[in-house]
């Protein structure tokens, strides 16, 4: 007999954890800088939008997946399949002629993915959905390990002073002499692994939950004390101007899609993160309330972090760039040119939000892995965890030698691009192409059809109503009406436009096409240019 399943104490602790595996190094480094770029204000709004009417419903059908079934991604699709699906054999079969197809174009790097994947879902049906979140989500902390181990080595190299420096290429070269060097680099990104392993260790309430009360707190107020030194400089208005002012002028089809592929990976969606920590929730918590806090939660911070980074690099006359190269090379000569000396100080408090938010997200990934070995190979936890981090760090040293140079792993960079033509630079480009671009759209587009045509909405809706009934009586016109209360209104037969069946239209219809255009677009079949 398996042991019961834990669950988390309450709306809290769940609210809490999933906040902290969606905010992440998407929102402190990725966020802030694309919106700067994109237009701004206006890019937040339009963002905003993504969020709300993608973002937030393709949630909302991760949770209840994993509430409904109690299980991981794998054991939730397995569950809630139907015997014979249609549509999955179309996709399968399609997927095998495709394969075959490219063979004769000499593509065998993609003809193999194909035929593997498609053959799966022929065998498998939908529960291939659930497979491919565990996978990527392996794949993933692999080698967001790597950057969660530079985030702890920066805090060391803050906090010890060595971090001195007042130019971008000093500290670029001081990024660069880092990333290189092994010796440092492969026993950071363990124990960034170890750290998550820990906590995984302990279980959801003991482990998770304890850690997400401690951890996201303390990233708040460490943002905040960011923001006050920031704002507080002068010329700093510049810094807010450019990540905040409207820019429609550089708006387009373009914007819309970038906003829209960010807001899928900022909400740790289409992977199955969601799935699982959903299967943890209670079946008397308000899985509607729940979602709307989770969402405003990252999406308040993804802004805060703007407001903490940009302000200081205006007004100490530095230049916005991009990525890691903002964090890892421009901050640390920000920090330093603030005048009062504590430029350490800055920094350290800055690598170590960087790092609690990497390891809140990590240990989710890892979260997905173990509950899938615990469901449904019944392994127990201790064994899962060990397995499967001491796996997945192993899977990380390849990652991090490769962002040191190609050069040591030339046979496996030649053999990636004469299978596969990607070229992208390092690994960790290559992986964060391959999971942006093509797993998260996959995966929410599967994620919307099984929930809005294979399980269907009026099951998802059932479940969503235990213990948040107003979510699908709430009605959308008498409320906005201001006639909620009005007792003819709201016992009327005749309202049918309820939050519920608003959601059941976008999952059905609205999520999947925008999806599929944002994917089109993404690996270049669809140019708006
Ligand atoms: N949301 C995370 C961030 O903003 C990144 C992420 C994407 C993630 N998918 C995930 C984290 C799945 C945990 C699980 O950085």
């Amino acid at each position: 007999m398996a042991e019961a399943r834990e669950h988390w104490s309450g709306s809290l602790g769940f609210v809490l954890a999933a906040a902290g595996s969606a905010i992440g190094l998407g929102n402190i480094w990725k966020f802030p800088y694309i919106a700067g770029e994109n237009g701004g204000g206006a890019f937040v709004l339009i963002y905003l939008i993504c969020i709300a009417i993608i973002g937030l419903p393709v949630m909302l059908c991760e949770i209840s997946l994993g509430r409904r079934t109690q299980r991981n991604p794998v054991g939730a699709f397995k569950m809630l399949s139907p015997v014979r699906s249609h549509l999955a054999n179309f996709i399968g079969f399609s997927m095998v002629f495709t394969g075959i197809a490219l063979m004769f174009f000499q593509e065998f790097g993609w003809a193999i993915v194909m035929l593997l994947i498609g053959g799966l879902i022929i065998k498998f049906g939908w529960t291939v959905a659930g497979i491919l979140g565990v996978v990527s989500a392996f794949v993933i902390l692999s080698y967001y390990s790597v950057i969660g181990g530079w985030t702890i080595g920066y805090i060391l190299k803050a906090i010890s002073g060595h971090l001195n420096y007042t130019t971008e290429t000093a500290a670029a070269k001081c990024f660069k002499d880092f990333m290189l060097n092994l010796n440092w680099v492969i026993p950071l990104h363990f124990g960034f692994m170890l750290l998550c392993a820990l906590i995984i260790l302990r279980g959801v309430r003991n482990g998770i939950e304890k850690w997400s009360k401690i951890l996201m707190p303390m990233l708040f107020v460490l943002l905040i004390v960011l923001i006050l030194r920031g704002l507080t400089l002068p010329g700093a208005i510049k810094g807010v101007r450019f990540f905040l002012s409207p820019k429609m002028e550089v708006i387009n089809a373009e914007t819309v899609l970038i906003a829209l592929g960010h807001a899928f990976f900022t909400l740790s969606l289409a992977m199955g993160a969601m799935i699982t920590y959903g299967s943890y929730i209670s079946r008397e918590q308000n899985l509607f309330m729940s979602t709307i806090s989770i969402v405003v939660l990252d999406t308040t911070i993804a802004i805060l972090a703007g407001l903490a980074i940009f302000p200081a690099v205006f007004a100490m006359g530095f230049k916005e760039s991009s990525g890691a190269g903002l964090v890892f090379n421009v901050l640390p000569a920000v920090f330093n040119s603030i005048p009062g000396g504590l430029g350490w100080l800055w920094a350290t408090l800055f690598f170590l939000l960087l790092s609690i938010a990497a390891i809140t997200s990590g240990m989710s990934l890892l979260e997905v892995v173990v509950a899938f070995l615990v469901d449904e190979l019944k392994w127990k936890r201790t064994k899962a965890v060990v397995i499967s981090s001491t796996v997945i760090a192993l899977l990380g040293v390849v990652s991090a030698v490769s962002f040191a140079s190609w050069d040591r792993l030339e046979i496996l960079h030649i053999a990636l691009v004469k299978a596969f033509h990607i070229n992208q630079g390092s690994f960790f480009d290559t992986m964060d192409v391959l999971t942006s671009n093509w797993m998260l759209p996959i995966g929410g587009l599967t994620i919307s059809i099984f929930v809005g045509w294979i399980w269907g909405t009026r099951k998802a809706v059932e479940e969503i109503r235990h213990g948040s009934h107003n979510f699908a009586d709430v009605h959308l016109i008498s409320l906005i009406a201001g006639l909620k209360d009005d007792p003819s209104h709201n016992n009327s037969r005749y309202h049918v436009l309820t939050l519920a069946s608003l959601w059941g239209i976008f999952i059905r219809f609205i999520t999947p096409v925008a999806v599929t255009i944002a994917f089109l677009h993404q690996i270049g079949w669809l140019n708006f240019k």
